[in-house]
């Protein structure tokens, strides 16, 4: 402390700001008022931007809003409370990533209304389950999960595919979604009802729907012909988890971060 002083006094700009400080330090309205303008400064700085940003979500090739029956299909992992044991967020470490394929992008989640990412993993991530079994395994598995895994504590739900799919709306369902952002088209929301049974069907001619939702996977999930049921619609909504954008070319955006 003793060393400190003798600079003070030498240098006379070090002095001048000492003692200037030195006063707003002494005088707590002052401090007080002068703290307050510089978070506001700080503030600024960091909000105001977002105002003027559309969209602070790196743009992703392969990412569309979901078909009517995935949404469909979704709606009925959220009500079943299949986030409560599942996450949908591959984290970007090396053990999550070899497990379960690419970390997760914001962009994969950014037509989810709510996200899904959850915070419990009771069973495994679900964010690229896609693709990775049959159809018929998921109607085993969801009916039975102990057949199929034996240690499995996992609930069973065969009462979705005895239950009959109803989506009210369909096309208010869209809308829905596109007045929070979602960028559904007035042909995707005129082709809603026409959509959601083309997709659970094997026979019918899809190349609309494909049009409309590229790499929609389509086809009788439930293996039950007759009926479209809760299970096709889960089974579709599982069956395009992480499977929209394309990893062997994606490249993340490195600049400017
Ligand atoms: C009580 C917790 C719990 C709930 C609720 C739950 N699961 Fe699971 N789930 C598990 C566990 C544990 C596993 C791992 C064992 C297995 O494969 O059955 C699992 C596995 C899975 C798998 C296989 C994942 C993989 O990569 O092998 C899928 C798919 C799945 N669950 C879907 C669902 C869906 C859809 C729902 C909601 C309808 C749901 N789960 C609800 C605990 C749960």
């Amino acid at each position: 402390m003793d060393g400190a002083r003798p600079i003070v006094k030498k240098d006379p700009v070090a002095r001048s700001i000492l003692t200037r400080h030195d006063r707003i330090e002494k005088n707590v309205t002052l401090l007080l008022v002068l703290s307050l303008v510089t978070v506001t400064i700080g503030g600024l700085v960091e909000i105001a931007p977002l105002f003027y940003l559309d969209n602070t979500i790196e743009k992703v090739e392969g990412m569309r809003p979901y078909s009517p029956l995935e949404l469909a299909g979704r709606n009925i992992y959220v009500r079943e409370g299949c986030y409560v044991c599942h996450s949908q967020m591959i984290r970007p470490f090396r053990d999550e990533v070899e497990r379960y394929g690419h970390y997760s992008l914001a962009a994969e989640s950014m037509y989810d209304h709510s996200f899904q990412w959850g915070s419990k993993r009771t069973g495994p991530d679900l964010a690229r389950v896609g693709g990775r079994y049959s159809n018929e395994w998921h109607v085993q598995h969801l009916a039975e999960p102990r057949s199929v895994v034996p240690e499995s504590i996992m609930p069973g739900y065969g009462f979705l595919g005895t239950t009959p799919l109803v989506v009210e709306d369909p096309e208010g369902h869209l809308k829905a979604n596109r007045a929070v952002g979602v960028p559904y088209s007035d042909a995707m929301i005129g082709a809603a009802q026409a959509d959601l049974l083309t997709q659970a069907s094997a026979t019918a001619d899809n190349t609309g729907l494909l049009e409309r939702y590229p790499k929609a996977v389509t086809g009788d999930f439930d293996g039950n012909a007759d009926a479209v049921t809760e299970m096709d619609a889960l089974i579709a909504y599982l069956q395009m988890l992480g499977t929209l954008v394309d990893f062997s070319t994606f490249e993340p955006e490195t600049t400017g971060r």
